[in-house]
């Protein structure tokens, strides 16, 4: 038995190598054997670790194959390990998806792959890594530097100035994936350029084509300055660049639009406004065919193109620009000044205030969120629900006998009971599932605390009590007053209410609405 299975080793081993020459491939597949050795003798490698079932790894493989060619007279090395066959190398690594890649510089040095899985990404990706974080240039080197990328960015250095050199470097390490940088102290080449040493350039292939830092060298200043000068005067909102906007700390304005014709059209006529507000506000096209949904989180119609607005990054406002106006510089100037200077109002998506409160719990709606749910004098338990949810439905008979308990009681003053929908309505907190339940304290609004408890009256109770400001009890008696049972029926023929806390989405399997019917108190 022991020979058969080195036998049958044998030929799966036999069988890999077969393989791997008909293909002629120029990523090494790698074992425990021979990793360590590998990664020791080329300093720089990408390795990924797969399995062979997986659908990404799948995708990834020309891609990888064909960076792999593209890398190797660069004398960057692309490898793979079959996780499936090599469990403990892969563990050793803290694999834990597949494909997981990751840089190595040496044994000692591993960092996350953070580029895309496209073969041109992985390409650039490793180039970028292959080079020292500043490379030192010359009046020869210059030319073929600037067109490595579409942003470089290059300092000029007196060879004596000691501190600006290592200030530019230190920021240049920190950026090192997203551009190449460069460094000269050739004073004639600085002058040809256009500057005095210190000063950076940063040279983009869109635009105007370069921008200059002549202010003091700081870590901070130099950082902002690529951040700002790198990106395009009207950018594109997509994947890739989606985080980076959202992160920039200044408000992005999106042009919507269905064709790449109209979107160039409508680009090219707010530039002079983008101009205007480099540095101040983002303005960026996007696919409305691929992304219109994205329209609809501005509250912005997802039907009709093109279409305008801003959204204030930091506090997560939305500004939209009423579809039913014409898209011209001369209109959305005024509405971009109008913006800036603070004379609109966010908008906030919100049923009508209702007129009055029909039921024991009280009814919130996105604009009057703030006057009830932020109340400072007053402990606020929230539930955020939605309308097809059936934990929500489940939980409604419950927590309309919570908020009579509390509105009977003598903390009628202190304690309200509130729900909203929130999905007809803007709440300024993010939900990951329905329903979401949150007592906001009275006093302390800034910190709500999030419920997990079972949805019980009692528990509930016990959560308002042990976390509001009042410490506010009220007595569960009259709840044994409360016809339940219809309720009860009623919900374990949909989907039930949870016992454990655990939020849900649409639908429950039948399983798990038993599970949670078990744990149903009422
Ligand atoms: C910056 O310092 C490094 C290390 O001392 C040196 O190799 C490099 O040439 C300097 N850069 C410039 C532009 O003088």
């Amino acid at each position: 038995m022991y020979s058969a299975r080195r036998i049958a080793l044998g030929l799966l081993a036999a069988a890999a190598v077969a393989h791997a020459a008909d293909a002629a491939s120029d990523v090494t597949q790698l074992n425990k054997e021979t990793f360590e050795d590998f990664i020791k003798t080329n300093d720089l490698v990408l390795a990924e670790f797969f399995a062979p079932w997986c659908g990404h790894c799948k995708a990834l493989a020309p891609e990888y194959e064909e960076a792999a060619t593209q890398l190797k007279d660069k004398n960057i090395k692309l490898a793979k390990v079959d996780c499936t066959e090599e469990s403990e190398l892969c563990q050793s690594y803290g694999v834990e998806g597949y494909p997981t890649l990751k840089v190595f510089r040496g044994p000692e040095n591993i960092t996350p792959y953070g580029g895309q899985r496209k073969a041109a990404s992985i390409t650039s990706y490793m180039i970028k890594q292959s080079l020292p974080a500043v490379s030192v240039l010359t009046s020869e080197t210059l030319e073929d530097f600037k067109g490595t990328d579409k942003v470089v960015v290059v300092a000029y250095i007196d060879a004596s100035d000691k501190t600006n050199n290592e200030t530019f470097t230190k920021a240049a390490e920190s950026l090192r994936d997203s551009f190449p940088f460069g460094a000269s102290n050739d004073a004639a080449l600085a002058e040809a350029e256009g500057v005095t040493a210190p000063a950076i350039v940063l040279y983009k292939q869109f635009d105007e084509g370069k921008a200059v830092f002549t202010e003091k060298f700081e870590d901070e200043a130099i950082k902002s300055f690529v951040k700002v000068a790198s990106t395009p005067l009207i950018g594109e909102v997509g994947p890739d660049t989606y985080s980076s906007y959202m992160s920039a700390g200044i408000p992005l304005a999106y042009i919507f639009s269905e064709t790449a014709e109209e979107r160039k059209e409508l680009g090219d006529a707010l530039k002079p406004l983008a101009e205007k507000y480099k540095g101040k506000i983002n303005f960026a096209t996007i696919d409305a065919k691929a992304f219109g949904a994205h329209a609809g989180n501005l509250n912005l119609p997802t039907d009709k193109f093109p279409s305008f607005a801003i959204q204030e990054t930091v506090k997560n406002q939305k500004f939209p620009f009423s579809v039913e106006k014409e898209i011209t510089l001369e209109a959305i100037t005024s509405f971009v000044e109008d913006f800036d200077a603070g004379k609109i109002e966010p908008s906030v998506k919100s049923e009508p205030i209702p007129e009055t409160q029909e039921g024991p719990v009280t009814v919130v709606v996105g604009k009057s969120y703030e006057d009830i749910v932020l109340d400072d004098t007053k402990d606020v338990l929230i539930e955020f629900y939605a309308p097809w949810c059936g934990h929500c439905k489940a939980l409604a008979p419950k927590y309309e006998t919570l908020a009579s308990l509390y509105g009977e009681s003598e903390w009628k003053d202190k304690v309200v009971i509130a729900k909203i929908d929130a999905t007809t309505n803007d709440v300024p907190d993010e939900i990951q599932g329905f329903p979401t339940i949150k007592l906001y304290p009275a006093g302390a609004k800034s910190n709500p605390v999030d419920y997990s408890g079972s949805r019980t009256i009692e528990d509930l109770i016990k959560f308002v009590k042990e976390n509001g400001k009042y410490g506010a009890e009220v007595s569960e008696k009259a709840e044994e007053e409360t016809p339940v049972a219809p309720a009860a029926s009623s919900s374990s023929s949909s989907s039930s209410g949870s016992g454990d806390g655990g939020s849900t989405s649409t639908s429950t399997s039948s399983e798990a609405a038993k599970a949670s019917d078990v744990h149903d108190e009422l």
